[in-house]
């Protein structure tokens, strides 16, 4: 779900030659290394983790927590006949568990190819080709809104993604999403000991970019400490009602990228904010 898959590329793809380096990266040019990795990479991502991801399971990140189990959009029950946007769902197998909940999911992602893996595994999910930060849809179209590990970790400005989210929810929606858990960024990207030490600033928000020769970014990750997360959700106009970090179950024992069973049970992986809209009392 980061950059560490990045560097696992068993097939040699062209960003081999990208150097990793932290450096400034704006809307657009974030905007299009996402498109373009994403379109790139979708064909390997999905090879490597579909069967981890189940092509109608809602799993919230590596560690495997499930929103069957976690019930952060409301009970399972509730969901039926509630119209929901997912952002970033790639091959959009969390809408396609929505819509088995008897949802009307609405699966929207940047990258044409991970969506033409949704086309298929198929479903009756409808797909949606946008970005984030400009969501094509009147404002309250949706009951709820989800994305796991989809846009946010990867935009310039997230406070404009979660005020589009706002603007397209109707009064009193809920957003969830999850996204790297910020401490991460403080340690080494590997699953085994060496990613254990602290060897970067938590503070040091400069986004994290892979780039090719001309200096164009092909890869962007951005960084949000803890703080900086929950300023941007109430700056979006949401209250924030939790804050979900999902501990490592002994029953799996599957590493994603340095996402493993040795860190994930020493330090957290992923962070889920669980949102509402706030309207005028
Ligand atoms: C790590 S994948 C998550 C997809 C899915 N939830 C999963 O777990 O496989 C991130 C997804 O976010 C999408 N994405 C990245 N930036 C985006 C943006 N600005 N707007 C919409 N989707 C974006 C990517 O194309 C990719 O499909």
């Amino acid at each position: 779900m980061n950059q560490e898959y990045e560097h696992e590329d068993p097939h040699g793809t062209a960003e081999d030659a990208a150097a990793a380096t932290r450096r400034d990266a704006g809307e657009a040019e974030s905007s299009r290394a996402s498109r373009g990795w994403w379109d790139r990479n979708a064909d390997e991502y999905q090879t490597e983790h579909g069967a981890f991801l189940g092509d109608d399971r809602f799993v919230w990140g590596p560690e495997g927590l499930d929103e069957a189990e976690a019930g952060l959009l409301g009970p399972a029950a509730a969901l039926k006949g509630r119209d929901v946007l997912e952002i970033g769902a790639g091959a959009a197998q969390c809408s396609r568990w929505l819509a088995a909940q008897g949802a009307r999911p609405v699966a929207l992602d940047l990258s044409h190819r991970q969506l033409q893996h949704a086309l298929r595994i198929g479903g009756e999910v409808p797909l949606v080709e946008a970005d984030a930060g400009a969501l094509p849809f009147r404002d309250g179209s949706f009951d709820l809104a989800c994305s796991a590990y989809g846009a946010v970790p990867f935009v310039a400005d997230p406070v404009r993604v979660f005020r589009e989210v706002r603007r397209v929810l109707r009064p009193g929606g809920r957003w969830v999403f999850s996204v790297t858990h910020p401490i991460r960024w403080a340690f080494p990207d590997e699953p085994g000991p060496e990613g254990l030490s602290v060897a970067a600033s938590y503070f040091d928000r400069t986004p994290y970019v892979e780039q090719d020769e001309e200096g164009r970014a092909v890869y962007v990750e951005h960084h949000r400490t803890l703080g900086d997360r929950v300023r941007d959700v109430v700056a979006g106009g949401f209250r924030l009602v939790d804050l979900v970090e999902p501990e490592w179950p002994s029953w799996n024992s599957q590493e994603w990228g340095s996402w493993s069973p040795l860190r994930g049970n020493l330090i957290p992986g992923t962070a889920i904010f669980v949102c509402e809209r706030l309207d005028e009392e």
